[in-house]
């Protein structure tokens, strides 16, 4: 804790005949965790001060001891100088304090045709766009190292499962790419959510708008807003942006979460597809032997955390009349915390997408078991002219002798092979590799290393 409670305790204004008790002021402070908005609070704060000058407001050298104030305040905070006061509750009223005591009257000006109502709702909406932009740009790192990954694999055959049974072969790059997939679409939400976050609240005031002649157009150039809410009651009330934002961060992290099971499963010993940088991993207390994959663990439970504040927020909104209530000062930590926890896993990952050594011999013998080729015999004889269903029922003949004989498919002689169809000849043998059967998967969306090179391709195109 920086900030602390002063000796003497102020009431509140005027209107206040006893001091509000130190267990209230503890309650009702927000200064301990908001203080991480003064920099888009000062960015409002100039903004609203230049239109208000612009408007004649304010004069213009009361507009230039608010800028040079607040020039001041930034150094103090920067330096860690600026003292919180737990008294002036939250970082609003923190700067708006100490602006005073640098800049006289003209602080005290600041405030005219605004509440911190519009102040906390703008500092918000500024710092998720700054989040969103970090968290975009850190989405794009990690595909470019998943896609490196994809194409130095686009050959590598590891089995593809179902119900984690192997199913069918597929090539890692194809495997990888599924995951570009989902975080490029978890780029597109983030982006479509600042869309939405992007509009101006400032101007509505506490609740219903302001007498003053202001021009919330101009604040909203300023401040890079595309538009201004378009209705003060909504503007200072509700959060749905913060919420959607939460809710793409939830997906960033579901889908940072299945990965994460995936890299455990795979480092395995028992499995050993790949191994992951000494750098990513950790040790045993107890153990000498243990090499353990805790990143991603860790992702994978921090998953719960993000998925948590989703719901935080939600309930949060759920029960609130309009127009603003107290009850939104308990939106900042469950998204501050998605913000960090997002940030942070994905700058890791990143990092450690390059840290994967993938051991290709491993994922080839997993794959020579299981009967991956199942499907590959069943469509080859289908295309001999048999029902699918009838050749389905051929091929199930076949991997139960397999079973018994506790052989693959290919191992099987052709005349072996015979006894279960006779449309089955010589080249039946092309589609029982484990090469074959991922090259003749060969259309957009398909396993084939050609459908993995030119979908990388098309992925880093997009990517710029
Ligand atoms: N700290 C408050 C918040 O986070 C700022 C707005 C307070 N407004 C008020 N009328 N109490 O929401």
């Amino acid at each position: 804790m920086t900030a602390q409670l002063s000796k003497k305790s102020e009431a509140w204004s005027a209107r206040f005949s006893e001091p509000v008790s130190d267990l209230v002021k503890r309650y009702t402070a927000s200064v301990f965790f908001d203080k991480r908005l003064a920099d888009v609070d000062i960015q409002g704060s100039l903004a609203h001060a230049e239109m208000l000058a612009h408007q004649k407001i304010i004069s213009q050298q009361d507009h230039e001891a608010i800028q040079r104030g607040m020039a001041q305040i930034r150094d103090e905070i920067a330096s860690g100088k600026f003292e919180w006061l737990l008294d002036l509750e939250d970082v609003h009223l923190n700067i708006e304090k100490r602006l005073t005591e640098l800049a006289g009257d003209a602080g005290k000006r600041l405030h005219t045709g605004r509440s911190r109502n519009d102040q906390v709702a703008t500092d918000i909406r500024l710092y998720i766009r700054g989040a969103i932009d970090d968290i975009v740009g850190l989405l794009r790192e990690f595909r470019l190292a998943l896609l490196d990954l994809a194409e130095q694999h686009a050959d590598t055959i590891l089995p593809g499962f179902t119900h984690m049974q192997v199913a069918q072969p597929i090539t890692f790059g194809h495997h990888m790419l599924a995951y570009v997939e989902m975080f490029s679409r978890d780029a597109e939400r983030m982006l479509d959510c600042r869309k939405r976050v992007n509009r101006l609240p400032l101007g509505a005031a506490a609740l219903a708008g302001t007498t003053f002649p202001i021009d919330r157009e101009r604040v909203a150039k300023t401040l890079g807003f595309d538009d201004v809410c378009r209705n003060s009651l909504d503007a200072v009330s509700d959060r749905d942006f913060a919420i959607e934002f939460c809710a793409a961060a939830a997906l960033v992290m579901t889908h940072i979460s299945r990965m994460s099971e995936e890299l455990v499963i795979w480092m395995s010993p028992r499995v050993g597809f790949i191994d992951i940088a000494d750098r990513f991993c950790t040790g045993s207390s107890i153990m000498p032997q243990k090499k353990n994959p805790d990143v991603p663990e860790l992702a994978r439970g921090k998953t719960g955390r993000v998925n948590g504040h989703l719901i935080a927020l939600l309930t949060l909104m759920k029960g609130q009349p309009l127009a603003y209530n107290k009850d939104n000062q308990e939106d900042k930590e469950p998204l501050f915390d998605a913000v960090d926890t997002v940030v942070d896993t994905l700058r890791i990952f990143a990092d450690m997408a390059r840290g994967i050594t993938v051991k290709p011999e491993a994922m080839r013998a997993a794959a020579l078991q299981g009967y991956a080729t199942a499907t590959d015999l069943a469509d080859y004889l289908v295309k001999k002219g048999l029902p699918f269903r009838d050749a389905h029922e051929a091929v199930a003949h076949a991997v139960r002798t397999c079973v018994d004989r506790d052989c693959d498919l290919g191992d099987l002689k052709l005349d072996e092979l015979r006894a279960f169809s006779t449309l089955i000849e010589q080249d039946v043998f092309d589609v029982l590799t484990l090469e074959g059967s991922v090259a003749a998967r060969d259309h957009i969306g398909g396993t084939a290393p050609a459908q993995v090179r030119a979908a990388i391709a098309r992925h880093r195109a997009a990517l710029g």
